[in-house]
């Protein structure tokens, strides 16, 4: 594959891709190994929705993200896994060894009675067992579901339940800067009540005690080392699913969202290849989460297609100080440093006599991810740890499209802070009023669809085509509608400016409303909330709940406290709202609608202008909750 070199390479990809998208990809996808070619590059149709990429090709997603690489690269490292604590030592797996790792997991899974198909659960902590784990499911064909080990047991539950997991492979618990989760006991909690789980493998990660169930658990150490260190993987169409991963949506539970095999694996090599300038022997240090979409693509699939090394980071920035992404970057030379701006705002806190003590010459490339990174983070960014010789690439994407679709190139594209920039080859956006109607010319401002499809982009919502078609095509038609908005400067430069539906992103972290307040109703003391985002410093967006309770409830403190600690239990931490304020009425509309636009004013703390609230029914509760807004 072609490495961009210049912005005019880039520009002529681009062109080619736009004129030419069959020709444009399937040159990209010659070099990978397929047990049989495709019949046709693409089929689509964004009405139905039906995409189809690579139609009659069979190939494997591991055997091209292992096995390809271990003539060259054999004793190349694969993955190399730092953990929690400074102290305990680092593990190194090379591609031969991870290939060996991965065939006896695989091996494992098929004695388990896994077979092509099924969907095995994958609730484990940054460990390089998630990796092998996700690996070893996509080599025999079954469709991991990898959960974030933040996750609380309902959430865990509902995912394993919507997509009936046959088996949960999880670790009996984990450290995470000071504190230990006792996954095992969480999963013991959810298994309850799930009755498509056969099997569950344990990890032991901590010597932590753990309940176990006979018949039903199995140590991974009595089961997965004793296996054959070969395997023939399984050949897979290229539209197989190769994993379904859940995701918060403005209403309802989440969403399964459902990547396929061939499409995903060519966007994957291709943009991380692409966007970071990756080059033969750099260490890549994605400091994402495996239960997160940026886990997956770039910390998994994206370095290992192209015969990478890629870093896994058990712990937080801040344990044991906040030097430690430094100290990682210098202990194990770190050439690319992909994070959230979430973390680099956390890190900016403490000031930068940190980095007097740090070498961090071997970073080339910085990336972030998942949110938009103010002006100051990117300089704060730019200059300390890049020393302001490395390009930063602010990568626009969704667990949704799989990959990054706009960003700048790594040494390639003129940056812009706070910018995305521009399109990657293949990926055509469009910028459309409230009416779908095309924004043309620049500068412009709008709703950021796509108009045509590229590899890596969800095919389906796991059991429910439907909502995906109503989810993503129904909103403008003939578009994927991505749920944010976007301006674009006079030269064609994105910027991302946030969700327009009701997602909220705090630290990175993606977050429906309605997920949140169903978990604040649950309390019995509870009659009604509504949850919005406001601007926090550090997250990004924190959430700030108002909710109505029982009129016999006389001790609010404590009832707060209660409401924090069920989202806590339903959901996770990550989802505990910041602020909470008990009040006597909602903003309603006569139609029963609440006017969020208003909460969301009162959340920011800006109530010079409230716009008209004369259509609510009550227009009196809007000045109470202002009295008394926390
Ligand atoms: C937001 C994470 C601004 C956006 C990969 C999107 C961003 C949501 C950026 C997807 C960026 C992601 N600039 N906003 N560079 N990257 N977002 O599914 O609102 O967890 O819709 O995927 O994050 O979050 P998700």
């Amino acid at each position: 594959m072609e490495q961009i070199k210049d912005f005019n390479t880039y520009k002529t990809a681009y062109q080619k891709s736009i004129e030419n998208p069959e020709a444009f990809w399937a040159e990209i996808s010659e070099e990978f190994l397929w047990y049989k070619k495709w019949d046709k590059v693409l089929n689509w149709n964004f009405e139905t929705p039906e995409i189809n990429w690579f139609d009659g090709g069979t190939t494997n997603i591991c055997t091209n993200a292992i096995d390809r690489n271990l003539e060259k690269f054999g004793d190349r490292t694969a993955i190399i896994w730092e953990p929690n604590s400074p102290d305990e030592a680092a593990k190194k797996f090379t591609y031969r060894e991870l290939h060996q790792a991965v065939c006896q997991c695989a091996n494992a899974l098929l004695s388990l009675g896994i077979a092509k198909g099924d969907r095995v659960c994958i609730y484990m902590p940054m460990v390089p067992e998630g990796a092998i784990a996700m690996l070893a499911c996509a080599r025999i064909g079954a469709i991991h579901s990898t959960v974030f080990a933040g996750f609380a047991v309902e959430s865990l539950r509902d995912r394993i339940n919507d997509s009936e997991c046959k088996l949960l492979i999880t670790a009996d618990a984990f450290h995470r800067g000071e504190k230990t989760v006792e996954l095992k006991t969480i999963a013991d909690e959810a298994l309850k009540q799930t009755p498509s789980i056969q099997h569950c493998l344990v990890f032991n990660r901590t010597n932590t005690p753990i309940n176990f169930v006979q018949g039903r658990d199995i140590w991974w150490h009595d089961l997965v080392p004793q296996q054959a260190t070969t395997h023939e993987p399984e050949q897979m169409e290229a539209e197989a699913p190769l994993f379904i991963l859940y995701t918060s949506g403005s209403t309802g539970k989440p969403k399964g969202v459902v990547h396929t095999t061939a499409g995903y694996m060519v966007f994957m090599a291709y943009t991380f290849k692409q966007v970071f300038n990756y080059r033969d022997g750099e260490v890549f240090f994605c400091t994402a989460d495996i239960g997160w979409i940026t886990g997956h693509s770039y910390t998994i699939y994206g370095p290992l297609l192209n015969g990478g090394t890629t870093l896994m980071f058990e712990g937080v920035p801040t344990y044991p100080d906040h030097g430690r992404f430094w100290d990682i970057v210098d202990k194990h030379k770190v050439n690319i440093l992909y994070t959230a701006p979430t973390a680099i705002r956390t890190l900016e806190m403490f000031g930068t006599d940190i980095f007097k003590a740090k070498n961090l010459s071997s970073l080339r490339v910085l990336g972030s991810v998942g949110e938009p990174i103010n002006e100051e983070a990117w300089h704060w960014y730019f200059e300390n740890a890049g020393k302001k010789n490395c390009p930063i690439v602010d990568t626009w994407w969704q667990t949704e499209t799989g990959g990054i679709l706009i960003s700048p190139i790594a040494t390639v594209t003129p940056l812009k802070p706070a910018f995305a920039t521009l399109p990657l080859p293949g990926v055509q956006p469009i910028l459309v009023d409230e009416n779908g109607k095309e924004v043309v010319g620049n500068p412009a401002e709008g709703r950021l669809c796509m108009k045509f499809p590229w590899p890596g982009m969800a095919r389906t919502l796991y059991g429910n085509h439907e909502r995906y078609k109503q989810t993503y095509f129904s909103t403008y038609p003939n578009l994927y509608f991505s749920g944010d908005g976007a301006k674009r400067d006079e030269n064609g430069y994105y910027r991302i400016t946030g969700r327009v539906d009701d997602v909220i992103n705090v630290s990175g972290h993606r977050i429906g409303t309605g997920e949140v307040e169903e978990a604040i109703n649950s309390n019995d003391l509870v009659v009604e909330s509504a949850v919005v985002g406001f601007p926090h410093d550090i997250k990004g967006q924190g959430l700030y709940a108002f909710v109505i309770c029982n009129s016999d409830v006389t001790d609010t403190e404590t009832l707060v406290k209660e409401i924090k600690h069920t989202v806590n239990e339903r959901i996770g931490a990550f989802a505990r709202p910041d602020k909470i304020q008990i009040v006597p009425g909602l903003p309603k509309t006569r139609s029963g609608k609440i006017m969020r636009r208003i909460l969301r004013k009162i959340a920011e703390g800006d109530t010079s202008n409230l716009g008209d609230i004369s259509t609510l029914i009550d227009p009196s509760v809007v000045e109470t909750i202002l009295k008394s807004a926390v």
